[in-house]
């Protein structure tokens, strides 16, 4: 993007792939606008160099301040690296409605409204990049997560139309597509699957899905493939880097290996292959 410093606003710095890409991004030479929803989360960004700001992505006046606070000082957002998301847990029947709803307000809607702050700035500017945190969870599927691979499924679609819209006027879309990484998602997934019923069909199965979100992570094959949250911000590096980016960028091994998987075996294979590793609800 030439070698001028430029602004990259970053959603869900308070932890894992969004903290690691602030640190890496500052340590480049890049202005880092660091923002987390909890500002003392961030403090220590702060001390490191980054310029911080409170930011809710799902809150409509939170995302204008943190727009027009990094235009007033720069400008135009020169990237914007919408991470912030976390996996709304639970079988599609037993989830309510209303944490779907905040599922797709934090990773979809929260994501969009964002983006469209930001474009009328990179536009005037002829310039800009858009880096969406996508998943290899946007290309298939596990058992118990549904809903959170619904907004990643979206995203893919968002970004591909996105980045034909905006390509011809300077502006690049990436989407970044993490495997397995350790940070605190797969905790907050774990806790955030909604209470179930006694007599519920899906008892063994969503008992199932919590060990094995905590499990792979850490143990076995799955953790062997798994990666850290500065490979991502490396990634992003590049990405931003880049003289022409590349529209998906795959991270870790385990992202290869279970995209290769899932494009291999097809529908029924994914499934035969899942019944596996998770027991199937009337089938055991
Ligand atoms: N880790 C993986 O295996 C993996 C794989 C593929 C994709 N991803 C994607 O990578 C992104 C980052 O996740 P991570 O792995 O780094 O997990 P993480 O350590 O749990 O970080 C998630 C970040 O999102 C923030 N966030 C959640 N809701 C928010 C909201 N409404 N407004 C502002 N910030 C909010 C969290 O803030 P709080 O601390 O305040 O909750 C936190 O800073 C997510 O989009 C995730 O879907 C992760």
């Amino acid at each position: 993007m030439g070698d001028q410093k430029k602004a990259v606003l970053i959603t869900g710095c308070s932890s894992g792939i969004g903290r690691a890409t602030a640190l890496r991004l500052n340590q480049s030479g890049w202005l880092v606008y660091a923002t987390a929803r909890r500002a003392a989360s961030i403090e220590d960004l702060a001390r490191a160099g980054c310029h911080t700001i409170e930011l809710e992505v799902t809150d409509e006046a939170s995302r204008a301040r943190a727009v027009a606070q990094v235009e007033a000082e720069c400008g135009s957002v020169g990237a914007l690296i919408n991470n912030a998301g976390y996996s709304q847990s639970g079988t599609i029947e037993e989830t309510p409605i209303e944490l779907i709803r905040r599922q797709f307000e934090t990773n979809f809607f929260g994501l969009a409204a964002l983006t469209q702050l930001v474009l009328p700035g990179m536009r005037r500017a002829g310039r800009g990049r858009i880096v969406n945190l996508g998943s290899m969870g946007g290309t298939l599927v596990f058992p118990g997560g549904g809903y959170y691979h619904a907004t990643k499924y979206a995203l893919e679609a968002f970004s591909d139309a996105l980045r034909f819209e905006v390509g011809g006027l300077g502006i690049d879309v990436i989407l970044i597509q993490p495997g397995l990484i350790r940070t605190e998602f797969s905790e907050t997934a774990v806790a955030s699957v909604p209470t179930q019923q006694d007599d519920s069909p899906y008892r063994a199965l969503m008992a199932k899905v919590k060990q094995a979100t905590k499990e792979a992570y850490t143990q076995g094959l799955a953790a062997k493939l798994a990666g850290e949250p500065d490979d991502v911000a490396r990634t992003i590096e590049r990405a931003l880097a880049a003289k022409r980016p590349k529209a998906r960028y795959r991270v870790s091994a385990s992202a290869r290996v279970f995209m290769w998987q899932r494009a291999l075996l097809g529908d029924g294979g994914w499934d035969a292959f899942l019944s596996r590793h998770y027991p199937r609800p009337g089938k055991s």
